[in-house]
């Protein structure tokens, strides 16, 4: 052998032994840092191995055209395991290291393109025209194009949906029969999406562009978080405020894993027309969406907790009978606890404190209890007066509207107290809207039940004309600005107004 040759086979040795443990290290990086993308190894091992049998074959056969032809595939091979070798360390090494994401396709395309240039090059180092073979392959192409349609569907999905990128590996994906997963991978034919469940759904990328999907919990410049609903159902005698405050209150108490502190979780009744309950969810926003029975379930634990503490029972598939009978529980028993309460209520404002026990009484028959939420307005402003209300627990603002200006409130009642008097007293519209506070009891009682009281007592109406007189200047002086003097000056003549404005009403003598 020449010493040229003898030079050359050293050259060579030495590319082998240092691509060989390049090589290894690699394989070994890999698998023990990123033991999930072993399989990408296969095509750089693939490539490496006929790459070492070539070198080996060449060496073996030493004269003739064979050997010049098994050198310039040796040449050949030697580029594309290059190439295989620098793109496993960029694409499954460096770039996961500085947190570049790239998709399967995207490296197999840059991959790809790589090999084509560096077979170019080879070849025609090599003395060899590459358009001629170029040309052959793109007749080929054409015959695959047609025999592989779908394929090339697939293929062609593939790399609409990385260059939109509308889906990217690690998206949560729900379709519309409500299958959910998130993208492991979007490779040439198919997109690889993992259940919760460690299941895989295979999806053509034709497919996947064909049809509508939700990306769940993605927001444009913003942390992946979903909003999760979780149903409960209580017994609906409870009070729906009451539930909400009591479950918020809890799920706010303490962070829970996997649910966002903003916003805030909150409690809402979504339904009342079931049989004999309510049923509610808690909504809050979940920050990984692998995690949702977990965080569902100590969700869960806390409302049942939170509704045990405070006594109110979760909802039991119930049948309701009503049975009337003599004694405890009977419908009489019942209305005479009702009247009780009506009558406690009465004795608790002095507007009727003139009227004896029996007339007290007759009138508690004719209360008709009214419950009103925060924020319900109880009467509005400019209505007909059909009612005088009797507050018994809870705050209510009375609040009068002037045209082109904003509403304001004149007065705030807590209870014991009562409105809605002037306009039954006076038969003029009503004079301010009164909106409750609080969720608010009050007893309601017919124009026509307190004329009759009137016409019996007509003392009520001299008691309450001072307080009406007050109550129509306070009003008048938020309206019109007036000051201590005038509305002192008008509180007197308002008096003797109201008074005469009253008997003439109610006809009393
Ligand atoms: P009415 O006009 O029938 O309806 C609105 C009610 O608001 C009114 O009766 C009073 O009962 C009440 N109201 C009006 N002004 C005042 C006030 N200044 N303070 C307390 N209550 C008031």
């Amino acid at each position: 052998m020449s010493l040229q040759g003898i030079l050359e086979q050293a050259g060579s040795l030495v590319a082998v032994g240092a691509m060989t443990v390049a090589v290894v290290a690699l394989v070994l990086l890999v698998n023990a840092w990123r033991a999930d993308r072993r399989k990408k190894l296969r095509r750089l091992l693939t490539v490496y191995g006929v790459y070492l049998a070539s070198v080996a074959l060449s060496a073996a056969v030493q004269a003739g055209m064979v050997s010049r032809a098994l050198n310039v595939a040796s040449d050949l091979l030697q580029a594309l395991a290059v190439v295989a070798l620098a793109s496993t360390a960029l694409f499954e090494v460096a770039l996961p290291l500085v947190r570049i994401r790239v998709l399967d396709l995207t490296a197999d395309l840059v991959t790809g393109a790589a090999y084509l240039v560096v077979t170019a090059a080879v070849l025609s180092g090599a003395g060899l025209d590459f358009t001629s073979v170029l040309a052959a392959s793109t007749v080929m192409a054409a015959v695959l194009t047609i025999s592989l349609q779908s394929t090339l569907g697939n293929l062609v999905g593939g790399l609409a949906l990385q260059l939109e990128g509308s889906v990217r590996v690690g998206d949560w994906v729900q379709f519309e029969g409500g299958r959910v997963g998130r993208v492991a991978s979007v490779r040439w034919r198919h997109a690889e999406l993992e259940t919760r469940d460690g299941d895989t759904i295979i999806v053509p990328n034709a497919l996947l562009l064909q049809q509508s999907f939700t990306l769940l919990g993605r927001h444009p410049g913003a942390p992946v978080r979903h909003r999760q609903w979780v149903h409960f159902n209580v017994d609906f005698r409870a009070s729906p405020r009451e539930v909400v405050r009591v479950v918020e209150e809890a799920i706010r108490a303490s962070p829970i894993p996997h649910m966002a502190a903003d916003p805030p979780p909150d409690v809402v009744c979504v339904d009342l027309a079931r049989d004999s309950w309510a049923t509610y969810a808690v909504r809050y926003w979940l920050t990984d969406l692998m995690a949702d029975a977990v965080a569902d379930s100590v969700v869960r634990a806390r409302v049942h907790a939170a509704l045990r503490r405070a006594r109110i029972p979760l909802a039991r598939p119930s049948h309701t009978q009503f049975q009337y009978q003599e004694g405890e529980g009977s419908w009489a028993a019942r209305e005479s606890a009702r009247q009780e309460r009506a009558l406690a209520a009465l004795k608790g404002v002095d507007l009727f404190s003139s009227l004896t026990d029996t007339e007290v009484r007759d009138l508690a028959r004719h209360l008709w209890w009214c419950p009103f939420d925060a924020g319900e307005v109880i009467t509005r402003q400019g209505a007909v007066a059909h009612w005088l209300y009797i507050l018994h627990s809870g705050t209510v603002e009375v609040v009068t509207e002037v045209e082109g200006a904003a509403p304001r409130v004149v007065s705030t009642i807590e209870a014991p107290g009562f409105f809605g008097e002037m306009g039954l007293l006076t038969g003029e519209p009503r004079l301010a809207s009164v909106i409750a506070v609080i969720p608010v009891v009050c007893y309601r009682l017919d124009k026509r039940d307190f004329e009759r009281v009137l016409t019996r007592r007509p003392e009520i109406a001299d008691d309450l004309s001072p307080v009406l007189a007050h109550r129509r200047v306070e009003l008048l002086a938020v309206r019109e600005n007036l000051d201590a003097a005038a509305r002192a000056a008008r509180e007197h003549t308002e008096r003797a107004r109201i008074l005469g404005r009253i008997r003439e009403f109610f006809g009393l003598g």
